[in-house]
């Protein structure tokens, strides 16, 4: 991994993608990448009208399998999009996983609508290496009126493709000099980032917004409420106000992609890159050891 300094990067590692390998799979085939396509009638394509995945894999070896694939279902269920069966979903991911350390996306398009085409909706099972990660990361706070906020309705927390309002947020903090956005409500609250979850240290308590505000059931979240019991530290969901991370010791980011990274700056505001983070994030990596293998 790579150093926690400012500026530097926790990277994947240095990728030798097993040309063995397929890299895309869709309904089952292997196809090269070149061929790996999707019609222009698909609803995924006309209108982010689909949903999603992204797994872990440490080595060969899925991270959390079992927790994305009920999310899936969760979210497939939410559209009304129809999923293949579990085991060859596993299947596949396994396949893909064969290319070594990187992420493992799961994409069902919604199919279309057109009267005078069928087009079927399609599973696409991809693996593509793990981008460099800046550590700490610099965040911008962003209002995202679009957000649920709340879990109140059908549609919150759902894994869709439709994350055009969180790329473009991610996008606008990045033109302003910062690596990624941080989403608050519009009653202030902290919400979850673009891609990514939210944790902070506020005297010995970890604290992190709870799903009632509609964010996603993150799973490296999920793992943060194990890594809290092993640590003896309490994990605590609440629903906070902005100056309430501002005042909090530590924060860090949560995500399968991420893992557990500092948070060093949030707006115009340092903050303390402590040891607790760093607790975090070893005993995340000492979870995923133990479930994965010694490769993670
Ligand atoms: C909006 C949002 N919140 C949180 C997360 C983190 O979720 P996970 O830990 O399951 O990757 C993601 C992941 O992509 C996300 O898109």
């Amino acid at each position: 991994m790579g150093a926690d300094g400012c500026g530097a990067v926790v990277s994947g590692p240095d990728v030798r993608p097993n040309l063995n390998a397929m890299r895309v799979i869709i309904d089952g085939r292997p196809v090269n990448e070149a061929d790996a396509r999707v019609s222009v009638f698909d609803w995924a394509v006309m209108r982010g009208f689909g949903v999603f995945e992204v797994i872990r894999s440490y080595g060969v070896a899925p991270f959390r399998l079992g927790p994305h694939l009920d999310r899936l279902e969760r979210s497939a269920a939410a559209l009304a999009v129809g999923l293949p069966g579990r085991d060859d979903l596993i299947s596949w991911v396994t396949a893909v996983a064969e290319n070594g350390e990187g992420q493992v996306r799961i994409v069902v398009t919604g199919g279309g609508r057109d009267p005078l085409f069928d087009a079927p909706s399609q599973t696409i099972v991809m693996w593509e290496p793990i981008p460099d990660i800046p550590s700490p990361l610099r965040v911008m706070p962003l209002e995202a009126p679009w957000h649920p906020g709340t879990a109140d309705g059908p549609l919150s927390g759902i894994k869709w493709l439709s994350y055009a309002p969180n790329m473009a947020s991610a996008d606008m903090a990045r033109r302003a000099g910062f690596h990624d956005a941080l989403l608050y409500s519009r009653d202030g609250f902290i919400l979850e980032g673009p891609t990514f979850g939210i944790a902070w240290l506020i005297g010995d308590v970890i604290e992190t917004p709870g799903l009632d505000l509609g964010i996603l059931a993150s799973i490296t979240r999920s793992v943060l409420f194990e890594i809290g019991e092993h640590l003896g530290i309490e994990v605590r969901e609440v629903s906070a106000p902005l100056e309430r991370l501002l005042a909090a010791d530590e924060v860090v980011g949560l995500s399968t992609v991420k893992e557990v990274i500092p948070i060093g700056v949030i707006g115009d505001r340092e903050v303390r890159t402590g040891p607790v983070a760093g607790r975090l994030r070893a005993e995340f990596l000492s979870i995923v050891a133990d479930e994965t293998g010694p490769s993670a």
